[in-house]
């Protein structure tokens, strides 16, 4: 028997549209409702219609990294995800990552160690070296590598992205520890 897509599946943005619907997403801990085309992807999403324009778009085509979020606690290219298709998840971006005012550690380390030039791959660096450090304060160098192997920095700022993430994670340790 072949498999019908029931008419009240909404799941799937193809099934959308071609109207600008409302969209309700939990951002930061915030449900954010506005209208957008079922073709928004969730950069888009983030940026035009939520003016969440901390999130970067680069070459909005998965290549760079710029865009990374983390989508229900796990990093992604949110130029390559459909905002329809997140409704069900929590996004954290970079406006949310400091807690109660204060820095995460990665964005402190950033500053402390000179971790950027131009900052336009900044943001989607930190989500993903904040991810690391949250997982495994005691990562090596190795670990950071390859865990910014995907993000493009056009300024080289590399070096200072590697000491800048191992001096929070062994801050992070530090604090675990004690
Ligand atoms: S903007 Fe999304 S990967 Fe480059
Ligand atoms: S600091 Fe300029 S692209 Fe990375």
């Amino acid at each position: 028997m072949s498999a019908t897509p029931h008419s009240s599946d909404t799941r799937t943005a193809g099934t959308l549209g071609p109207e600008p619907l409302p969209l309700s997403l939990l951002v930061n801990g915030e449900v954010r409702t506005a209208l957008a085309d079922p073709a928004t992807t969730l950069v888009e999403f983030l940026r035009d219609s939520l003016g969440l324009t901390g999130t970067k778009i680069g070459c909005d085509r998965g290549a760079c990294s710029a865009c990374t979020v983390w989508i229900d606690g796990e990093v992604a290219a949110s130029c390559m995800t459909l905002a329809f298709d997140v409704r069900d998840q929590s996004i954290t971006t970079i406006e949310g990552l400091s807690h109660e005012g204060k820095l995460h550690p990665v964005q402190r380390a950033f500053i402390e160690h000179d971790a950027l030039q131009c900052g336009f791959c900044t943001p989607g660096m930190v989500m993903s070296c904040a991810h690391l450090v949250d997982k495994n304060p005691r990562c090596t160098l190795e670990d950071v590598k390859a865990a910014i192997s995907g993000h493009l920095c056009r300024c080289g700022a590399y070096p200072n992205i590697f000491k800048a993430t191992l001096a929070a994670a062994a801050a992070v340790d530090q604090d675990r520890s004690a």
